[in-house]
């Protein structure tokens, strides 16, 4: 299978490399000039891959000043991980033009690039995505951060990476559960796209298997999708905000299960409820869609053990929501049809109140 790239043309364009077996030690000779550099993984994904970076690295000139190993899973995206990381970096002697390798699933690339960017304010991130879910959706367009107890990715900042390579044989080492995953942002960007990639969803159950042929389509589908909307509003004052979809309702649902929920699937959950309100808005019925694409990608339509008004207060102090919106309305991203989305559609906090509750078990 060859090695597909995807560029992505923002002020400062960088590629994304997709495909089984890549040479990693070519790619990063071919596009970066060798220094000091550190590597970010967590603690499932480090034993498992760093060996193979810090041997491609080394083979291509770079200096590895250390390892820092995250413990795996979303508490890592937290103010204290990140003091002590760079706290880290500077005892490594990691200096102004190094380079953060995060090598790992979206957590670590969001907490690494969020080190990356502010680190002696600013040094170079490479993203190498592990999880089926950092390569169609987080490794790509820029946005890093971490959480906050008070709520979902509350602070961060943008920062491009120099370059992302995704190799499809990592996927071989992730849970099936992680794959379903990424499966579910791959699927919101199908709905959002329509079209060819809505068509190709239908790859979803070769890809659950790990299929690589069907991998590789729907990461190019993703990232290729992720990156027209970002090339066309980078920092969100539009366009991107339709990325969002089933991220309102399911960034709520994780703050209020205090993160225990797993991204993907409180985004599929969130998904089900946009898809009701999208109906009531605009009479188009498009949840046995979103139910059978979901199920086909071994999602479940609901989440257990989710406080509805504890997932509304959460929703209340949504960096998405604007100050001008008042306590009783809601601004979401929802579908007039497949390939239609429609931003900022008001929602009365009512009617959120009874998606929430239909999604939650
Ligand atoms: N920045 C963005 O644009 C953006 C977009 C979407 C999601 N996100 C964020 O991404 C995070 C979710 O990402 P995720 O689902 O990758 O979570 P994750 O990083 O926690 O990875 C999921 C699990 O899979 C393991 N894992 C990863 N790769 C593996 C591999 N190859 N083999 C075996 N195990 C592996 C990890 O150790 C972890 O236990 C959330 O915090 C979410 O907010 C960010
Ligand atoms: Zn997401």
């Amino acid at each position: 299978m060859p090695v597909e790239t995807v560029a992505v043309p923002v002020t400062h364009p960088y590629s994304v490399f997709i495909g089984a077996g890549i040479d990693l030690a070519e790619i990063f000779s071919g596009s970066l000039e060798p220094g000091g550099c550190a590597i970010f993984t967590d603690s499932t994904v480090g034993p498992l891959h760093a060996a193979r970076v810090r041997n491609a690295l080394q083979s291509a000139g770079w200096r590895v000043a250390g390892k820092i190993e995250l413990p795996a899973g979303e508490s890592s995206k937290s103010l204290d991980v990140y003091a002590d990381s760079l706290g880290r970096l500077a005892r490594m002697g990691l200096t102004r033009d190094g380079t953060i390798f995060a090598l790992g699933g979206g957590v670590v690339g969001d907490l690494a690039g969020f080190v990356a960017g502010t680190y002696m304010r600013g040094i170079d991130l490479v993203m190498l995505p592990t999880s089926l879910l950092a390569m169609v959706d987080s490794a790509v367009g820029g946005k890093v951060g971490i959480d906050l107890p008070e709520g979902k990715n509350l602070v961060g900042a943008f920062v491009r990476p120099r370059l992302v390579a995704a190799d499809l044989d990592w996927v071989a080492t992730l849970p099936e559960r992680e794959i379903s995953n990424g499966l579910a942002e791959a699927i919101k960007m199908g709905l959002l796209s329509g079209g060819d990639f809505f068509g190709d969803l239908g790859l979803i159950g070769a890809a659950l298997t790990g299929d690589l042929a069907a991998l590789q389509t729907l990461v190019l589908d993703s990232v290729g999708f992720k990156a027209r909307v970002v090339a066309e509003d980078e920092l969100e004052g539009g366009l991107r905000q339709v990325l969002n979809y089933g991220h309102t309702i399911g960034h709520a649902l994780e703050a209020a299960a205090g993160y225990k929920l797993q991204h993907g699937r409180a985004v599929a959950a969130g998904m089900v409820a946009a898809a009701s309100l999208s109906k009531e808005r605009f009479g188009r019925d498009l949840r046995s869609v979103h139910e059978d694409l979901l199920s086909a990608a071994g999602l479940p339509l609901r989440v257990p053990d989710v406080g509805v008004e504890r997932a509304l207060l959460a929703m209340g102090r949504d960096k998405k929501r604007s100050a001008a919106d008042g306590p009783s309305w809601h601004r979401f991203v929802l579908l007039e049809d497949i390939g239609k989305p429609v931003r900022s559609v008001p929602v009365s906090e009512e009617e959120v109140r009874e998606a929430i509750g239909a999604v939650v078990e």
